[in-house]
């Protein structure tokens, strides 16, 4: 049961503060603005919550449900493909690192289901470049999903159909990921920073949302100490005002949210 006070933009604003106080979860966009589904998934949120978790002053004093909530924020949208224009820029600058020699260490950083990482494998596949592709998530569902290599039919509707006809299999209505593609993918906290070694290319995309300024400037920080020389973290450009914010400068590569490290 909700009442209307639930709904306020106020009440609103009292749970993010919460979050962030007691987790450090942040989920605000560039400038501080909430942004539209956030508010909407927080409001389902207190909707569903049955009266016998009290009220919400109560449970925004218990940090399981906190933390349940958060978790329930944090898994996000994501599709195969996403943002074609700065796919086909990645390809661009993987080719160009790829000249140097050697297998590329390639990172994909909250990669959700998978759907991130197996286009970075599809695009590695494209280009013919020797590359290792990791995907992390902090969520073990989320990547049990990755690892299935299954997703619903209709999700491979994005990829370009060159890459549809070559990388997935429609099998008991279901897109299965062609075997000839390999990633790996584990459960970590970006808050531990990256795996260790060092990487060629950090995505790490719609993902900084989730971490209050502080958190943000602490992972980004993390993640730009993981990039080798000339390495680059990409993120969405929808990221960059909020990085920008925190004094930070993307390269100035068309198409192409780039911070590389020096
Ligand atoms: C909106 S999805 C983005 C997926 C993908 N990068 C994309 O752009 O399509 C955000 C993902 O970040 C993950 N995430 C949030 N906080 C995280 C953290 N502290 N450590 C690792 N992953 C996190 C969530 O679990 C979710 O799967």
């Amino acid at each position: 049961m909700v009442n209307d006070a639930e709904l306020d933009p106020a009440v609103i604003q009292q749970v993010l503060q919460q979050l962030e106080r007691e987790l450090g979860v942040g989920l605000r966009g560039a400038g501080g603005a909430v942004p539209g589904w956030v508010v909407a998934r927080l409001t389902r949120a207190i909707e569903r919550a049955p009266a016998t978790q009290g009220s919400l002053a109560q449970r925004l004093r218990d940090r399981r449900w906190l933390a349940q909530l958060a978790d329930e924020l944090r898994v996000g949208e994501t599709r195969f493909h996403r943002d074609p224009t700065q796919w086909a820029a990645l390809g661009s600058w993987l080719e160009q690192r790829a000249a140097r020699g050697g297998r590329l260490r390639l990172l994909s950083a909250g990669c959700s289901t998978g759907e991130e990482t197996w286009t970075l494998a599809m695009l590695c596949a494209e280009l013919g470049l020797n590359a290792m592709v990791v995907g992390i998530d902090r969520s073990g569902p989320a990547i049990e999903r990755a690892q299935s290599r299954r997703y619903p039919a209709g999700s491979e509707e994005s990829l370009p159909a060159r890459w549809r006809a070559r990388y997935v299999a429609l099998e008991d209505g279901a897109v299965t990921i062609a075997s000839s593609l390999q990633a790996s993918f584990i459960v970590r906290d970006l808050m531990q920073g990256p795996p260790p070694g060092s990487w060629d290319l950090i995505l790490c995309k719609n993902v900084l949302i989730y971490f209050a300024d502080a958190g943000t400037e602490r992972v980004v920080a993390q993640l730009m100490a993981g990039l080798q020389s000339g390495g680059a973290l990409v993120v969405a450009r929808s990221d960059v005002t909020r990085l920008r914010e925190l004094g930070l400068t993307p390269a100035p590569l068309a198409e192409l949210s780039a911070f590389f490290a020096t």
